[in-house]
């Protein structure tokens, strides 16, 4: 037998048993008359001991043992004098009665130990050795019960898992797709699937009634901490259901795993906020709201005093930190500095202080009474001790954009945005289109299959862009972990929104006719949603980024630093697929 026990396993119950036990020296130490190793394997860590007096020939071996060697040990469980409170196996120990080195190991690029003394990119490089650090392989662990737990779930409901195919067709909407050529097609691509969202509405129409799939997709687009190339999607579909159905059955799904996975009940229904309220007290369609510091716009109480910033301004927006009056100067010019960022773009902040006496102490006092500033102190509902953020610019949007980074900003610097604590809400009546700078013309906000609100179908014609949708996200702590909406399923609205996006109906029959051609032949009425389950693990194991729950993530650059990805092909496998390339390689 390769082992009888596993590293993690061996309790003082055991005392006196004969084990073997195999797995990676983590690290070896020679004190007196013994050396001692610690043997760590998926499960744990356990101590063996070599003694020098009862055994020198395997003393000797051990000592040279070196980092990460793969042994194999057998002994004797004995208790230990010296106890490790901190390891489930501190009470034990193994004397050891032989060794056998399965394979030496060179020394590793970093020390695997829970604190790693290895840089993001080496530790990228060599992920396989990462994983064996016991935090890496934690969040791993999670994922896998995760997705366990979500199977359980979505089947007790009836959901069939289905898979769907990677190489589709490219689709105009959305993000970049990645894309894949044909070699035994010349000239022509698939794209790797964004979301399977077509055809998950294609199995509606063939009846499939529920479906789900635990589902990598992949999108061409910019890195950020909770953006990987490739993801992946817990994706639903339902048919004959309402908004209502879905939000109900998906929450129950997110309440089941707060509780199985983190071991935190909720109990209240999750507050709905339609996506205008959002934008207009939070500015940004997935508020944290671990904490307050609504909006307050102050237009008319703050205009017209002769402070031109504020005079000329589309919007004026404050935030109240409760109890920072205490805030310094420097501290309030390192805010300022904050907001004026490029990647910010607020052109600076005034704030103002109320004091211990009421009086309101701001830094454009020299254009606002006393009188006026106490307005829009009690128009914030501040009050003694607290400080009061205000920002302004041309462009409302915009403007709140910004205002909500300093609102996360306050957050962060007051501790309120606590990794144990959860703050769930549905961000509901979307906008059905936004508008696009770039492109000259709406784009769906969503994506071109989702329903319009019924009451709005009408302003399809007269004023599209105030048209809401039966779109819905999910938000927990600011991250958006979920998203979905009610479908079309009649082929002359979604040929209708067709041409609203700006597709003539030879382009729209060209792109999506096969979804077209399908609601032709009895599409039920039908939504869903889609989780990001890397986002899900993220949040349960406090991750600030989604890569540390992926086995194998891409790096800011969308580059997989252990594989060496993308790469350049050589000449042979670009002419079997009909590819010239027109700018030199780069390497
Ligand atoms: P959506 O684009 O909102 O909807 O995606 C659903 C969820 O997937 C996660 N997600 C991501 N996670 C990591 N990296 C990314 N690049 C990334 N992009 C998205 C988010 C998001 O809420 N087909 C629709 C769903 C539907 O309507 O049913 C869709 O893909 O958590």
């Amino acid at each position: 037998m390769f082992r009888t026990n596993t590293c993690g396993e061996l309790r003082l119950s055991d005392q006196g048993k004969e084990v073997t036990l195999a797995g990676w020296v983590q690290r070896a130490r020679k004190m007196g008359g013994m050396t001692f190793v610690d043997l760590r394997d998926r499960y744990g860590i356990t101590q063996i001991v070599f003694e020098t007096e009862d055994n020198p020939m395997l003393a000797e071996a051990a000592n040279h043992l070196g980092r990460e060697f793969v042994v194999q040990v057998k002994g004797v469980v004995a208790e230990r004098t010296s106890k490790n409170p901190q390891l489930p196996t501190g009470d034990i120990e193994i004397i050891a009665k032989e060794l056998t080195v399965l394979n030496p190991s060179e020394v590793p690029p970093f020390t695997i130990e829970d604190e790693s003394n290895g840089g993001d990119d080496l530790r990228m490089r060599y992920r396989y050795l990462d994983i064996r650090r016991t935090p890496v392989r934690r969040n791993l662990e999670l994922r896998h019960q995760m997705t366990m737990e979500v199977r359980r779930y979505l089947d007790s409901k009836g959901f069939l898992e289905i898979e769907t195919p990677m190489l589709v067709g490219s689709t105009p909407e959305g993000a970049r797709d990645f894309v894949v050529p044909s070699r035994m097609n010349p000239g022509q691509f698939y794209a790797l699937p964004q979301s399977p969202q077509t055809l998950k509405q294609l199995l509606m129409v063939s009846g499939v009634d529920r479906y789900f799939q635990i589902v990598k997709c992949f999108r061409d687009e910019d890195l950020r901490a909770d953006r990987q190339p490739e993801f992946t999607q817990i994706d639903c579909e339902m048919s004959f259901v309402e908004q209502n159905d879905i939000i109900e059955l998906f929450e129950g799904m997110a309440k089941h795993l707060f509780k199985v996975i983190r071991g935190v009940e909720l109990t209240e229904p999750f507050q709905r906020m339609p996506w205008a309220d959002a934008m207009k007290y939070y500015g940004s369609d997935k508020p944290d709201l671990r904490f307050g510091m609504r909006f307050v716009e102050l237009m008319d109480v703050l205009k017209g005093h002769g402070f031109s910033v504020f005079d000329n301004a589309a919007y004026i927006g404050g935030i109240c930190a409760t109890g920072a009056a205490h805030y310094t100067r420097k501290q309030l010019d390192a805010l300022t500095e904050y907001v004026k960022r490029p990647q910010i773009g607020a052109k600076g902040m005034v704030y103002a202080r109320v004091e211990d006496n009421g009086n309101v102490k701001s830094s454009v006092d020299k254009f606002y009474s006393q009188e006026t500033l106490q307005q829009m102190a009690a128009a914030m509902d501040a009050k003694p001790g607290d400080l009061i953020l205000i920002l302004s610019g041309d462009d409302v949007m915009k403007t709140r954009k910004q205002l909500c980074e300093l609102r996360l900003e306050m957050g962060r610097q007051l501790g309120l945005r606590d990794k144990d604590k959860f703050a769930c809400l549905w961000v509901v009546d979307f906008p059905m289109f936004e508008w696009s700078d770039e492109e000259q013309r709406l784009m769906a906000m969503h994506h071109p299959f989702t329903h319009p609100k019924d009451e709005d179908i009408p302003m399809l014609d007269t004023d599209p862009a105030s048209v809401r949708a039966d779109a819905y996200d999910m938000v927990i702590n600011g991250v958006e972990v979920g998203g979905g909406s009610i479908r079309i399923h009649d082929s002359a609205l979604q040929a209708k929104m067709f041409e609203i996006l700006g597709f003539t109906p030879e382009k729209a029959q060209e792109q999506f006719g096969f979804l077209m051609n399908a609601f032709k032949y009895g599409a039920p009425p039908h939504g869903g949603l889609a989780y990001g389950l890397d986002r899900w693990v993220s949040l349960f194991a406090g991750l600030d980024s989604i890569r540390d729950c992926i086995a194998f993530p891409k790096n800011n650059s969308g580059r997989d630093v252990m594989l060496d990805a993308p790469a350049c092909l050589d000449q042979k496998q670009l002419d079997e697929l009909n590819l010239a390339l027109t700018e030199p390689k780069k390497k």
